[in-house]
């Protein structure tokens, strides 16, 4: 037995339970709705047979209490990794909706320009598709041994099965995807980046 073990480079990924968040996710509804209402079209990304908003939902009158409680979960993070936020503020750079019907997903890709993402769940029906992240050391995949069970330490992804009303914030760089709606039903998440704004 080793004496101890040191489990060097993780990679975090926050989960934030929001509170209250009835109120506030009925509103966001209400918001995404209209909003393919009027851009049925919508922009092209990540998506794959799914919709995506434009991206500046953040600006909103609307969207005001969840830009809130997104500063509050990143000021969270950003006190556990010890960043100095005399030399710079963080700042929400661009939000957008995404409504994945039947048999969309989005594929994998990472977020660049932006020192944090994160997404939050509005509507996700039972088998509408999980959120996974891939292992961001590539060179770990260079010679894989034959393995009996994946666990934390050999998985070359994981996947998050979404909840409604949770929030969860990673770094921008992760690569992530969205796994195939499977349902009936619509999967709606609002997602957003967050960058880095000088302090003046
Ligand atoms: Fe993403």
């Amino acid at each position: 037995m080793p004496n101890s073990r040191n489990d060097w480079f993780p990679t975090p990924v926050w989960c934030f339970e929001v509170e209250n968040q009835q109120q506030l996710n009925q509103t966001l509804l209400r918001e995404v709705y209209n909003e393919y209402q009027v851009d049925r079209e919508g922009e092209k990304w990540s998506n794959v047979l799914g919709w995506h908003s434009k991206n500046d939902l953040h600006k909103r009158d609307s969207f005001a209490e969840f830009t809130q409680i997104i500063s509050k979960n990143v000021l969270e993070v950003a006190t556990f990794l010890n960043w100095d936020l005399q030399y710079f503020s963080t700042n929400i750079t661009t939000c957008w909706a995404i409504v994945n019907g039947k048999l969309a997903s989005n594929s994998v890709h990472n977020h660049p320009n932006s020192i944090l993402s994160g997404v939050y769940y509005l509507k996700v029906p039972e088998n509408s598709g999980g959120l996974f992240f891939s292992d961001p050391r590539p060179a770990s995949q260079m010679l894989i041994p034959p393995i009996g069970e994946f666990n934390l330490w050999t998985s070359p992804k994981v996947v998050y099965k979404p909840m409604v009303g949770t929030m969860l914030l990673f770094p921008s760089w992760l690569l992530h995807g969205v796994e195939m709606n499977m349902s009936e039903e619509v999967r709606i998440s609002v997602s957003f980046n967050i960058g880095m704004a000088p302090t003046k």
